[in-house]
């Protein structure tokens, strides 16, 4: 008999499977750790939701979300033709990379190599290398200016790495983990001078200043990403969707599954656009929680990146303990202080669970979901009985 690890393809063996951020179930846990939003859905999406838990479903739900099409694109501007509705804007994003690239072995023998590639600046969305990986796709990393900035057009052809030809790039915007939003001008330049398709993430776009939507309506290789998880207060039904060109959207409609979006979903997110009133002044409310947040954190000692997101990315002061303490403490970087992971850990102790990522850019910032005015002030008070 064959063993189980010879049944599993080499590339699934190996593959490191993206992280999401914990869902602990602790009783009087602050949440601040996946950027959902504090507030629940409007009352009238409760109520559709409830209303179609019936008899009903025993029955498929409609393969296109036709209704739920048409909706966002009279909200768009555009035709049901340039929508595709994903299983959160997750699946929509893997489309992409089995819809536009081609896995490494099939690109060389197509004699495509430089441009089958899978695109993106780090850090941002942590999935994109994944979905590569799993597709058999290569990837192109490149880094983000050192304060998260986007380079230029012209630092992008100065720096080298940038692959003006990749198959498929995507782009965060405004950017996560950072929380550092983009200009569209600055977008549009860069589109104009790509030759393959652009994603456009715009997951937290409506905490910010500026959107993008119109370059996808605008440009046949461009695709805004957009999702109900984050603004919408729909993490747990799952829907997001593509706005582009009505090719693109065809070619990643007929490699989809045929009923990728959950009933319950789609009449989640249809009594959502029905009800834009009650999520705009959500939006505003997190807004002003997060411009007061940041200055509380950064009268404490905090360095808090300017954000245009439902999060913020924030260094902690690294002194905080005194040196006697200090050497008992378990974790301490090579400069004997407290670093981001401890922070993560002595809030975790006091209840409030934040985000903190591994990688060298970021390490020494936790990420931290904007939630209501009350959890912003636990997280306050936890910051400043650690401070003490
Ligand atoms: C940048 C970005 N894009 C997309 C997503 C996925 O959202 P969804 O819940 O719609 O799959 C996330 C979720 O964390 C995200 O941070």
């Amino acid at each position: 008999m064959k063993t189980v690890r010879s049944l599993i393809r080499p590339l699934v063996h190996d593959l490191h499977a993206y992280v999401p951020g914990e869902q602990p179930k602790i009783k009087g846990l602050v949440k601040l750790n996946t950027n959902e939003n504090p507030y629940p859905p409007s009352p009238r999406v409760l109520k559709a939701v409830k209303a179609a838990v019936d008899g009903r479903l025993r029955l498929y739900p409609n393969p296109t979300a036709q209704v739920l099409r048409e909706k966002l694109a009279k909200l768009h501007a555009c035709g049901p033709e340039n929508i595709i509705i994903g299983n959160g804007s997750d699946e929509v994003l893997a489309l992409a990379v089995r819809a536009f690239v081609e896995p490494a072995q099939r690109s060389e023998v197509r004699g495509q190599r430089s441009e089958c590639k899978v695109q993106f600046f780090h850090p941002s969305y942590s999935l994109y290398p994944v979905l590569a990986d799993i597709h058999g796709a290569a990837k192109n990393a490149v880094p983000l200016n050192a304060n998260f900035t986007m380079p230029s057009v012209a630092e992008l052809k100065r720096g080298k790495l940038w692959n003006f030809n990749a198959a498929l790039t995507f782009i965060t915007t405004p950017n996560a983990p950072s929380g550092c939003g983009y200009a569209t001008a600055d977008l549009e330049k860069l589109c104009r001078a790509m030759s393959g398709v652009v994603v456009l993430d715009e997951a937290y776009v409506d905490f910010a200043r500026e959107n993008a939507m119109k370059l996808a309506l605008k440009y046949p290789h461009v695709l805004v990403a957009r999702t109900f998880s984050k603004a919408y207060s729909l993490c747990f039904q799952r829907v997001g969707y593509f706005v582009g060109n009505p090719g693109l959207i065809a070619a990643l409609d007929k490699i989809r599954d045929s009923y990728n979006v959950n009933g319950l979903g789609q009449v989640a997110a249809v009594a959502t656009l029905e009800d834009l009133q009650y999520y705009r002044a959500n939006f505003r409310k997190i807004v002003g929680t997060r411009e007061e947040l940041s200055c509380a954190l950064t009268l404490l000692g905090f360095r808090v990146l300017p954000s245009q997101t439902n999060f913020i990315l924030a260094k902690p002061p690294g002194n905080v303990l005194p040196a006697s303490r200090r050497k008992k403490e378990r974790r301490q970087d090579a400069g004997g202080t407290f670093g981001a992971k401890d922070w993560l850990e002595k809030l975790r102790d006091k209840k409030i669970l934040v985000r903190w990522f591994h990688y060298p850019e970021v390490k020494d910032y936790l990420r931290i979901t904007i939630g209501t005015p009350q959890e912003a002030q636990a997280l306050v008070t936890a910051v400043k009985a650690i401070l003490q």
